[in-house]
Parts: structure tokens; C-alpha cells; sequence
């Protein structure tokens, strides 16, 4: 198949261009590199030993889209590109939703102006709000708590709306969990600007000697150990969730929404007695006070991901911290 990733230069769309060209189909990435490097290009050819066709583009130009979905005859996209950054969405949250809502509906007009109307979005765990239950299933209800989360809401809303108005539509909706970890080349992995407001890479940055000791965000939880759990899934074991998608919309039309996580907590303490395994360095930390607008708990139920896609993680937290911090000695050499 022919495929468009929209973001497909970022963090995750970077991970599952190698595993979809790995599966025999042919990759096309677009990207404004507002949140990566264009080096991310060779990187890719290094695993590939092949390049990838790039176009350098915002999702919000329709008419660059819609030429780029002919020029190439893609069959379906895969949308990666947006924000990401809780934080910064709250405090402009204009810049928001014009990238990830006004960015989905021009892809739209863009895909049906040609009579694309196969899609994989990538959504997040973030529209279930804070948790009413555990594990959370795809039934539990949605809400949002930022302006991150409710773009993530608006587009989910309006691809069913999309959907529901014209049975050609197949859309996927991939609600992903906490991705981390990198490419086992150590290659390719998360690439974040400035210090990190995730767990994951502000560990990495601590354990290469950039950052001083890490804050854990609260010591007094009602989890195991007192500290945050959350489900971490492999960047890599997501990008095969990709894959089977693609299979299942291949013939299923209409609108679904999926997890993809491991289905398994893991507190903040337990991540960091890894990531001190893989790296061979003591880690320092210290127990501050729990982050405003964090919650104490959140794993996925994957049962539909396992039943629909026939997929389910095959990689575990170790594998994780291992091939990040390859990828961080690798990335602190880099230009
Ligand atoms: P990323 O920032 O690494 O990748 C996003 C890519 O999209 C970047 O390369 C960026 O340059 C590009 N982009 C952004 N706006 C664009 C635009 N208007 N036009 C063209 N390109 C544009 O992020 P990621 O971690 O790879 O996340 C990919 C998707 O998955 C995002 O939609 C994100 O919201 C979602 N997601 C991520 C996580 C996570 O923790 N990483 C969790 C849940 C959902
Ligand atoms: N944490 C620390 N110290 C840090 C950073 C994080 O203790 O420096 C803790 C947090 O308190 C939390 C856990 O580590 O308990 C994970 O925090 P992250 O910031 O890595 O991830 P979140 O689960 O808070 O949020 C992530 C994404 C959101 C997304 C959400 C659900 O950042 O965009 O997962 O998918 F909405």
C-alpha cells in the first residue's frame, strides 16, 4: 500500500515508517518540522537502506495535500502531525486547535476533494479525563481537562461525524498510552526541545549527566509505592499497532476507536530502578509535591486491540529504557 504520514518525521510517525517499509509498503512522509529534524531523514535511511520520499509541508495547506495524495496515489494516511505539549496547550490554545483541528479538517478536504478515505489517527489516552475506572476501556467515558485533550476530543467527534456521513470512510482512532523508548539501531527515538516534561526523557537527561536529579511528582499516591503508575508501551511495539490497523481498515469501513498500551501499570520509581539497569548509572532523585492536573493512576484495557487488530506489546519496560538510552548516547553526538 501506498502511505501518507502526516508528522511522519516526528517522534512515533518516525518509528512506524520503519516497521510499515519493513512490511513491505511504500512510506511517504510530510512534515513541517516544527517538531523534528529534517536529519531524522537520514537516520532512516541508515536502518532502511532506502530513502523515503519527503514533503516538507503544513497539513493545513489542503492544495499541498491534495496534490501530494495524487502525486504519490497513497491509499491511506496515517495522521501523526500536531502538538503535543500539555502545558504550552493551555497557554496557547489557539496555536492548539488551528494545528491539530483546522491541520485534521484540511487533510479531509484535502482527502476527500481525491477520494482518499481510508485513516489512521493517532489520538491519546488524555480523552478519557481523569479515570473513573481501571483498567480504562474504550467504553469509559471521555472528557478533557486542556486544550491538548479536547483538540484530541473535537477531531475524534468529528472523523465519526465524517464517517457516519459516507460509509466509504474508513477512520481508525489509535488512543495511545505513554509511548517511550526508541528504535533497537538506537537511531531514531524522542528528540524533545529544551528540558523535558516527561518522565521518560527527563530520566534520559539526568542519566547522560545534562540534568541534575530528577523531581518525582508526589511520593504519596494510593499506588504501590506512592508514586505515579502509568502505561508505558514501546515506541516500537505502537508503530506494530500501526500496522495492524492498516490491516483491519483494509475492510472495515465506518469509525472505531482502539487503545494501544501495554495494558500494565508501572509506578515512576519502578521506571527509574530500570532505566539505572539499562544505563549502568545511579540515578538521583528527590520526592517533591505531586504535578497540578496529574492523576495517581492510568493503564489501558487492551482486550479490543488484542480481538480487532490482533495485536498486543511484545516488548517490556527494560527493552524500553534500553533502547533509549542507546539512542540517548547516540543523540548527544548529534549536531
Ligand atoms: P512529535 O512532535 O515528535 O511528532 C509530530 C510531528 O508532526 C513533528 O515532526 C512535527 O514537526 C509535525 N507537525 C506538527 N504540526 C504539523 C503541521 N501543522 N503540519 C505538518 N507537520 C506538523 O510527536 P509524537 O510524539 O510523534 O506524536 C505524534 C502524534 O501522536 C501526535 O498527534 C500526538 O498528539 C499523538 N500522541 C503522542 C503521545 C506521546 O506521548 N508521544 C501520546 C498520545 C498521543
Ligand atoms: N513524572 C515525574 N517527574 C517528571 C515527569 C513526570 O515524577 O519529571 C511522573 C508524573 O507525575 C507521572 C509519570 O511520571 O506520574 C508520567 O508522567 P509523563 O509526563 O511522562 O506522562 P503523563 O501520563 O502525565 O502524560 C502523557 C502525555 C500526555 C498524554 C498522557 C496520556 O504527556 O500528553 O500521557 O496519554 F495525554
Amino acid at each position: 500500500m501506498n502511505i501518507l504520514l502526516t508528522g511522519g518525521a516526528g517522534y512515533i510517525g518516525s518509528h512506524t515508517a520503519v516497521t510499515l517499509t519493513e512490511a513491505g509498503h511504500q512510506i511517504v512522509i510530510f512534515d513541517n518540522f516544527c517538531n523534528s529534524d529534517k536529519s531524522v531523514l537520514d537516520r532512516l535511511e541508515r536502518i532502511l537502506k532506502k530513502r523515503l520520499p519527503l514533503i516538507d509541508g503544513d497539513v493545513r495547506n489542503t492544495a499541498l495535500i491534495a496534490q501530494t495524495l495524487e502525486k504519490f496515489q497513497i491509499d491511506t494516511v496515517i495522521h501523526f502531525a500536531g502538538l503535543k505539549a500539555v502545558g504550552e496547550s493551555v497557554d496557547r490554545p489557539i496555536e492548539y486547535y488551528a494545528n491539530n483541528v483546522q491541520g485534521t479538517i484540511s487533510l479531509l478536504e484535502a482527502m476527500s476533494l481525491v477520494n482518499v478515505k481510508s485513516l489512521v489517527f493517532s489520538s491519546s489516552a488524555t480523552v478519557y479525563g481523569d479515570p473513573q475506572y481501571l483498567p480504562i476501556d474504550e467504553e469509559h467515558p471521555t472528557s478533557a481537562t486542556n486544550a491538548y485533550g479536547r483538540s484530541k476530543l473535537h477531531i475524534e467527534e468529528m472523523l465519526k461525524d465524517v464517517a457516519n456521513s459516507d460509509r466509504e470512510w474508513k477512520i481508525i482512532c489509535l488512543r495511545y498510552f505513554n509511548p517511550v523508548g526508541a528504535h533497537e539501531s538506537g537511531l531514531i527515538g524522542e528528540d524533545p526541545n529544551g528540558i523535558p516534561n516527561n518522565l521518560v526523557p527527563y530520566i534520559a537527561q539526568v542519566a547522560i549527566g545534562n540534568l541534575e536529579k530528577l523531581s518525582v511528582y508526589g511520593g504519596d499516591y494510593p499506588t504501590l509505592d506512592g508514586t505515579g503508575v502509568r502505561d508505558y508501551i514501546h515506541v516500537m511495539d505502537l508503530a506494530e499497532g500501526h500496522l495492524a490497523a492498516l490491516n483491519y481498515l483494509s475492510t472495515n469501513p465506518g469509525w472505531i476507536a482502539v487503545n494501544l498500551g501495554a495494558g500494565k501499570g508501572i509506578s515512576v520509581l519502578e521506571v527509574l530502578n530500570e532505566y539505572e539497569k539499562a544505563s549502568a548509572k545511579s540515578i538521583r532523585y528527590s520526592i517533591e509535591k505531586r504535578r497540578a492536573g496529574d492523576i495517581a493512576s492510568c493503564f489501558a484495557k487492551v482486550d479490543k486491540a488484542k480481538k480487532i487488530l490482533g495485536w498486543q506489546t511484545k516488548r517490556n519496560v527494560h527493552d524500553m529504557c534500553a533502547s533509549g538510552w542507546l539512542w540517548q548516547q547516540y543523540r548527544k553526538n548529534l549536531p
